[in-house]
């Protein structure tokens, strides 16, 4: 579905290489975990992969296609890609309902079926109760699900979640993490989702590892790297 070839980013001028080459597919509705210690790149690999930065060099394609022609990157970015933070970056202002509702601005929808689709994606998060409350009103978990849910309901074809559950308790990340491979599941959309935790890594069906830039193994189920 996805795939990266030999990506090479560095910072600072070159004085800093988070990527050193790293090549990378994911078939369509895998769902694999990223893990590797503080400062590895997998931040790095997953703006990269979500157009949200640039390549030095290498390669990204989008079912055979380069990520490079499917251009403008913002429409890739909100059509394709549900992008998950460590912080919600939800709206103070808006209500769960509002922030779950606000990208599908752009498809130009009547209000009302802006608002029952947001609605129906709250229920399937279990936040039907809370779906007229300002973020500051609602638990962490809460609002990391409601996060989710403006991810999801555009319902991308890849999902990058980078350290979702960081700022939640192991239990409420857990189940953060349920809700959101569940729901992509069921729609056959590919997951990469950067963790530290092991508990989270443990709920996807392959666990890529990297350190200083480079990917260490090619998952779980494939333990022999190619080329
Ligand atoms: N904007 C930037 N400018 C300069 N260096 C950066 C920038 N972003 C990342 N880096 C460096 O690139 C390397 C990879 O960073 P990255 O954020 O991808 O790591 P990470 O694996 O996501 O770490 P963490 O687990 O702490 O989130 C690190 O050495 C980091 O300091
Ligand atoms: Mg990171």
């Amino acid at each position: 579905m996805i795939e990266c070839d030999r990506l090479v980013k560095t910072y600072e001028r070159g004085r800093v290489q988070a990527l050193r080459g790293v090549s990378l597919a994911l078939e369509r509705g895998e769902q694999a975990a990223l893990m590797g210690p503080s400062g590895c790149g997998k931040s790095t690999l997953l703006n990269l992969l979500g157009a949200l930065d640039r390549a030095d060099s290498g390669s990204i394609r989008l079912e055979g296609r380069l990520l490079e022609e499917l251009r403008p990157h913002h429409r890739y970015r909100r059509e394709t890609v549900g992008f998950v933070f460590q912080s919600h970056h939800l709206i103070p202002a808006l209500s769960l309902l509002e922030n779950v509702a606000l990208p599908l601005a752009p498809l130009r929808l009547k209000r009302a079926e802006c608002r029952r689709r947001a609605s129906a994606l709250l229920d399937e998060m279990g936040l039907s109760e809370r779906r007229d409350f300002q973020p500051a009103d609602v638990s962490g978990g809460e609002r990391q699900r409601a996060a989710i849910a403006r991810a999801l309901i555009n319902q991308p074809a890849l999902v990058l979640a980078d350290e979702p559950t960081g700022s939640l308790d192991s239990v409420t990340g857990e189940q953060v993490m349920r809700f959101l491979l569940d729901h992509a599941r069921q729609r056959q959309a590919t997951v990469l989702i950067a963790t530290h935790n092991a508990a989270i890594a443990g709920l996807t069906q392959r666990c890529y590892r990297m350190k200083d830039g480079l990917l260490e193994s090619r998952g779980l189920e494939d333990p022999e790297p190619e080329g």
